[in-house]
């Protein structure tokens, strides 16, 4: 069997984008947090252990929403970047949003896509990815478009029960974060890299990269009941009306063939009745 990929994951928070990794058949590494009392300001990462390099460093000063950014995002993904190097891992990827601004680590070829919630379930959010090699090996990532959005992932001070936001996030129904608040666990995977992205982007990582077989889906999502594929959410059984003619004509044709057995057995058993 192959090797396992060691990865650092920096910035982790409750780190659903390293668990979506780890689920991928990668062994993650978790670098310091402000959450658990660390700073990636203090971190000093040995060179040539890493294989890989994961992490969304803090996104405020970049959000079109802040009237009053300051530049400690920025600081982050220097600090990013500065790892990166110093670690001389093989591959970097970084997440953030899709207005972060553009940076280079010297000594990587670097590629930039954006890719959405959007095309995996319901809910949307946009963001931005970089993925970064030293030998020049790319990602060939999809691109898709979507009409039918059910809603905006989640926030920090979401409205919506814990286990709602935790479907959204691809989270199992029985996730939690015992030594946090409701707030503090709401804020926590709200956070997070939604698994759906992270599996989905872990998955082409681990086929480019690795030249593992085609990645099986590693995040909690459940699909349409019709059988299409499509994701659904909340209370929804279908992905849409057709969807549910569609099982129920299907439902109709089995009440026919179940019908036409029952026939076909009344009359075998008659024509092979002996009194
Ligand atoms: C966008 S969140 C990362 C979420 C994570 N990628 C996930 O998928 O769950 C950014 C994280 O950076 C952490 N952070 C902010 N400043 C930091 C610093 N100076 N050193 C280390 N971590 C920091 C925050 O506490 C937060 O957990
Ligand atoms: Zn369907």
């Amino acid at each position: 069997m192959a090797e396992t990929p060691l990865i650092l994951s920096l910035f982790p928070g409750i780190d659903l984008l390293g668990r979506a990794f780890e689920a991928n058949g990668f062994c993650v590494v978790r670098g310091p947090d402000v959450i658990t009392g660390g700073d990636i300001r203090d971190f000093a990462p040995p060179t040539g252990c890493f294989d890989g390099i994961i992490g969304g460093p803090p996104c405020q000063d970049f959000s079109r929403l802040n009237r009053n950014p300051g530049t400690y995002s920025h600081e982050m993904t220097s600090e990013f970047c500065r790892v990166v190097q110093t670690s001389a891992v093989d591959w970097f990827l970084y997440e953030n949003v899709v207005t972060a601004p553009s940076f280079q680590v010297e000594g990587y070829q670097q590629q930039c896509f954006a890719i959405d919630l959007a095309w995996f379930s319901p809910y949307s959010r946009r963001r931005n990815i970089v993925f970064g090699s030293k030998h020049g090996k790319m990602l060939n990532p999809i691109i898709r478009t979507k009409a039918e959005i059910a809603g905006t992932c989640i926030t920090g001070s979401d409205e919506r029960s814990f286990a709602a936001c935790c479907e959204i996030q691809g989270l199992p129904a029985d996730f939690d974060l015992p030594f946090f608040s409701l707030a503090g666990k709401k804020q926590a995977i709200a956070n997070g890299v939604p698994m759906q992205l992270g599996s989905y982007i872990a998955g082409l990582i681990s086929s480019t990269i690795y030249g593992r077989g085609t990645p099986k889906q590693t995040y909690n999502q459940r699909l349409c009941n019709c059988g299409c594929g499509r994701p659904v959410a909340g209370k929804a059984r279908y992905a849409h009306a057709s969807c549910r003619k569609r099982a129920q004509r299907a439902r109709n044709a089995d009440m026919r063939q179940i019908s036409t057995n029952i026939v076909a057995n009344n009359s075998r058993t008659h024509n092979n009745y002996m009194p």
